[in-house]
């Protein structure tokens, strides 16, 4: 069976595009592959972020990944591992400065701290956050990471790392591993279609995977389909995405006789919402349903996520002591 790594980090909310768009892949890949995935909190710390918070956001990932369908033995706190930091170490010095400074997500951030913060301070980790990645990924001999566009450049430094790793060990030692992209849909704000959802433009650009039902329907009541602007035999931005939240929510039968209304010319969108909510609030209405079983013994879950990042850790425990056996350290 290969093995497939990935890796979220705890900020803030889980909305229906980091739903469909990444988590509900992960949960369909258990079924195939050896899983292994990180809620990384040492990540969430290279920017600029709220020491009270970290903790909290930790439990409320690892609880809504839970609640959508993550077995709980697959997933590990990166900060209960150390071994990722470790490695992160010794990876730093198979890396060289000039590479991490081109990383487009490096230049990026850094100008978000510049623009977004007072003090522009750009940390260490920051630049240094590739490296710690790609310990998280090569520390499993991860086959695959499902990964969106955005980490591409990620994952090649991963496979760069590990290629100059092999080659001054002399040894095909770390597996080169491979981005998995499946199809996965790009949800749009619904209150302004023309942009993603996501959390940073704020509350009405993103629906929550925990909404109740009222919110579901309430922003989907309101949802931007057609300005009345799209040309003849296109489909507005804002129509498509209904359409796509449809068949993302497995309500393949509604859809299609939605697409055929629409090829008709006799879609009314007020069916098209009606059909949206509903299939939405099934799927919420169930991941709401299995968080309050959660959140009713939060006990469990602790020990949960404690036994299975101490499980997995055996893994990386092993690596790292081949990993210092290559290189020249002691290993009493
Ligand atoms: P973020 O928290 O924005 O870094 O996103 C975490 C994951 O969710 C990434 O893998 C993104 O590709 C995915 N994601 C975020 N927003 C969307 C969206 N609107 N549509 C599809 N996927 C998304
Ligand atoms: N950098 C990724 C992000 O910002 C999160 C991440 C950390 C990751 N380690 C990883 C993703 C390892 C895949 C594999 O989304």
């Amino acid at each position: 069976m290969k093995t497939v790594l990935s890796a979220i980090q705890p900020t803030g909310d889980m909305h229906l595009g980091n739903y469909f768009g990444a988590v509900q892949n992960w949960v369909r890949l258990q079924e195939e592959y050896k899983c292994y995935y990180g809620v990384v909190d040492y990540h969430a710390m290279t920017m600029p972020y709220d020491v009270k918070k970290l903790r909290t956001n930790t439990w409320d990932l690892i609880t809504n990944l839970v609640a959508v369908g993550v077995k709980p033995e697959n997933l590990f706190v990166q900060s209960l591992v150390p071994e990722h930091t470790e490695l992160g170490w010794i990876f730093n010095c198979f890396c060289s400065y000039g590479q991490l400074t081109r990383m487009t997500q490096f230049k990026d951030k850094s100008n978000q701290v510049n623009d977004t913060t007072k003090e522009s301070f750009i940390s260490v980790g920051l630049l240094d956050y590739p490296v710690l990645q790609t310990a998280d990924i090569l520390i499993y001999k991860a086959d695959y990471v499902p990964v969106g566009k955005d980490q591409e450049q990620h994952l090649e430094l991963a496979r760069d790392i590990a290629h100059r790793f092999n080659t001054q060990v002399g040894k095909e030692y770390f597996v080169l591993p491979e981005p998995l992209y499946t199809d996965t849909p790009k949800i749009r704000s619904t209150a302004d279609p023309a942009k993603k959802m996501s959390k940073s433009a704020g509350e009405k650009h993103y629906i929550n995977v925990f909404a109740d039902e009222a919110t579901v329907r309430r922003q989907i009541k309101s949802a931007v389909t057609d300005s009345g602007d799209t040309p003849v035999g296109t489909m507005a931005e804002g129509v498509q995405n209904l359409f796509e939240l449809i068949k993302a929510s497995g309500w393949r039968k509604e859809y299609d006789e939605l697409m055929v209304q629409h090829h008709d010319g006799t879609l009314k969108y007020i069916d098209l919402k009606q059909v949206t909510a509903d299939a939405l609030v099934q799927l919420t209405s169930g991941f709401i349903a299995k968080k309050q079983e959660i959140n009713a013994d939060k006990r469990a879950l602790k020990d949960q996520i404690k036994q299975s990042s101490s499980e997995i850790r055996k893994r990386a425990q092993q690596t790292l002591k081949e990993v210092k056996e290559l290189i020249g350290l002691l290993n009493v």
